[in-house]
């Protein structure tokens, strides 16, 4: 495991948007192309975050929100740099900005995804649905959850 204190928190920009890509392939079967997540560059209703070690990635954060909605798009945090709390913190930056802005949060994760539905509990969120084949390579359920802000 790699430890460092001097990890810090950025917003998405064109200097940290290829590494985030480059993140989320290597952490899921069917990641966002880099074109995507340069496109949410531009997007006004999208909220990013990078957690760095100097210039590198070593987790990222992505939300959408429409409204009082927000929904947690992706959530990763490189292998050798887990269970120090990046997630966490990633995440508290999103309330922090998203607080008077969103009142609710939705997500899906992968049935079998036992380290993210422990975290998201961890965080507040609660399951509120269910959809069977939700996913694919490999087919899995979705478990939804939500949380109020
Ligand atoms: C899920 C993930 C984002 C967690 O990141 P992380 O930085 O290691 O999480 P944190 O260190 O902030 O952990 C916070 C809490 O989450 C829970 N948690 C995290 N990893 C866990 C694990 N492997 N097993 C059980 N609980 C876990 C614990 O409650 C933990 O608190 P604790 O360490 O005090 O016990 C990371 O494992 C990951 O990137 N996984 C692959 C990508 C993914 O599945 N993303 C989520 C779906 S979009």
């Amino acid at each position: 495991m790699t430890q460092k204190a001097d990890l810090r928190l950025e917003m998405f920009s064109p200097d940290n948007i290829q590494g985030v890509a480059a993140l989320a392939a290597e952490c899921f079967t069917t990641p966002w192309s880099e074109s995507i997540y340069q496109r949410e560059l531009e997007n006004p209703q999208s909220v990013g975050f990078a957690c760095m070690d100097g210039r590198r990635v070593v987790g990222f954060i992505h939300c959408n929100f429409v409204l009082d909605e927000l929904t947690l798009n992706t959530l990763a945090v490189d292998a050798e740099y887990r269970r120090q709390g990046i997630a966490r913190r990633l995440w508290a930056a999103v309330t922090e900005m998203m607080t008077g802005v969103c009142s609710v949060c939705y997500l899906e994760v992968r049935e079998s995804n036992i380290p993210a539905r422990t975290l998201y509990e961890s965080l507040g969120f609660a399951q509120n649905g269910y959809r069977p084949r939700y996913y694919s390579q490999p087919d899995e359920a979705a478990v939804l959850m939500m949380c109020n802000l």
